[in-house]
């Protein structure tokens, strides 16, 4: 079984909202999934998959794939998704990452590993969380840096706001399920921040708005972000939301892009 008792589960979040300082890949190791050895079966099917994965989605317009490969009790299910605005050979290149940290990242060959990039989420797993559409697998990843502005009330809300009116869009405005969002307003202290929301595309557009909202429902508690907090990102097997403050995006295109000024945000 997988994540489903609640005290665990805490903990778990707690675990895996790890600093941004740490060096990528950002993992997520489940260590109740057990081990495998170099030269397993595990391991070829693990390998076999992460290579048909990559070659998949760096070649999908979504630039998403995922599938199983091998029999029982060696089977490996698995998923990549690009950002959506990393170009496919960009996307190659992550997967080469991921093939090569997966069995290294957690310190020793972990079955269910989740391995977080800038520019991928992959997850390799023996048990069959493709099956659900629940965005288990998450990791919550912290800038650590505070904002210069005392107004943190006006930061949160106006980080709600753009990440509420991003996720939107992605879910109405975009067939790949993919929005950035960018917030330019009065206070120097937060002047400029950029926004992201992804889903996988094999979720209908209502599981996806779902599953965005319940990240921006969790996006200030105690097991996520502090209110000062600059930046912050949650990572899923499904969904994710980020929101970044500063000068220059974190998004390389501004694809679907959603565009809010401190003077239409506030009428
Ligand atoms: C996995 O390996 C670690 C380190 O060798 C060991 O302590 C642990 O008991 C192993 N876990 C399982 C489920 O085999
Ligand atoms: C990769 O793509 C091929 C061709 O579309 C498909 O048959 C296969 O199932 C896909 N495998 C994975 C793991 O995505
Ligand atoms: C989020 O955006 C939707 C659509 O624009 C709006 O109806 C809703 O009130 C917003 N929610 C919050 C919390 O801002
Ligand atoms: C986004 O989609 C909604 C719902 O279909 C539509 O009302 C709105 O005009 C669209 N916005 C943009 C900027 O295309």
């Amino acid at each position: 079984m997988y994540g489903c008792s609640w005290i665990p589960q805490a903990l778990l979040l707690l675990l895996a909202v790890l600093p941004l300082a740490a060096a990528q890949p950002w993992p997520r190791c489940d260590d109740s999934s057990g081990n495998y050895t170099a030269g397993s079966t595990y391991e070829a099917n693990l390998l076999a998959l992460a290579g048909t994965l990559r070659g998949n989605a760096s070649s999908s317009p979504s630039l998403f794939a995922s599938g199983a490969f091998g029999a029982a009790p060696d089977t490996v299910y698995g998923l990549i998704l690009c950002r959506g605005d990393v170009s496919f050979s960009d996307c190659f290149d992550c997967g080469t990452f991921a093939s090569q940290d997966a069995g290294t990242a957690c310190g020793r060959r972990i079955r269910d590993v989740v391995l977080c990039y800038n520019q991928c989420y992959v997850r390799l797993s023996d048990s069959n969380f493709l099956a659900s559409t629940e965005n288990s697998g998450d990791v919550s990843l912290r800038s650590g840096t505070d904002i210069a502005s005392d107004d943190v009330a006006g930061y949160d809300w106006t980080v709600t706001g753009l990440l509420n009116a991003t996720l939107q869009y992605a879910v109405d405005n975009s067939t790949r399920m993919f929005a950035t969002g960018e917030w330019v307003g009065s206070d120097p202290g937060f002047s400029h921040i950029y926004s992201m929301a992804q889903c996988t595309p094999d979720l209908s557009p209502a599981l996806c708005r779902t599953c965005l909202q319940d990240l921006l429902d969790q996006w200030w508690s105690e097991f996520r972000f502090r209110g000062k907090e600059d930046g912050g990102r949650i990572t899923g097997s499904r969904c994710s939301l980020r929101s970044q403050l500063g000068q220059v995006p974190f998004y390389t295109l501004p694809q679907s892009r959603t565009f809010l000024t401190a003077r239409n945000r506030r009428e």
